[in-house]
């Protein structure tokens, strides 16, 4: 893993992180009130970007990673994915006067195993997809999905 901040990004990765901090308005987060947003960079050089869906019967809800990469595969069948930012931001716990920057996490949010899982079997099947986790202090990037899910249930 790569230990960076958002100034030492490359052009195409930075871009890809403000996607996500962007997607974090398009979060639909009533009952946690905690945003996160997706970037995916597609090989064809599209980006499909996806935010946590909540929903009062709380399972039913969906995480941002998820949301991102089952619309990425159902609007480009077949079309690898290369890289995912993640960004993530909340209102509890900050003062009243925090502005929308500053209310994004100072470290980086890692996602959750149901989007492990499912990033993994797109990565299984079109190659690596490079993680960027994105916080205002600093900047985690990771090679693949499988770095973040070792010894992963793939196959019976
Ligand atoms: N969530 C994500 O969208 N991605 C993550 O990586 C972690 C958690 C969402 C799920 C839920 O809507 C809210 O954040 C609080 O857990």
């Amino acid at each position: 893993m790569v230990q960076t901040t958002i100034d030492e990004l490359s052009p195409t990765d930075r871009h890809l992180v403000e996607e996500a901090r962007e997607a974090t308005r398009r979060s639909l987060a009533s009952y946690s009130g905690f945003h996160v947003g997706a970037a995916i960079l597609m090989d064809n050089g599209e980006i499909i970007t996806g935010a946590n869906q909540e929903n009062a019967a709380y399972s039913s809800g969906t995480c941002a990673e998820r949301s991102a990469c089952f619309y990425a595969s159902a609007r480009y069948p077949g079309v690898p994915m290369r890289k995912i930012a993640i960004a993530a931001w909340t209102r509890l716990h900050m003062p009243e006067e925090a502005s929308w920057e500053e209310c994004f996490q100072s470290h980086p949010i890692s996602p959750c195993g149901a989007c492990r899982q499912a990033l993994l079997e797109y990565e299984h099947l079109y190659g690596p997809i490079e993680v960027i986790l994105y916080g205002r202090d600093r900047v985690y990037i990771l090679p693949s999905v499988e770095s973040l899910l070792p010894l992963s249930f793939t196959e019976f």
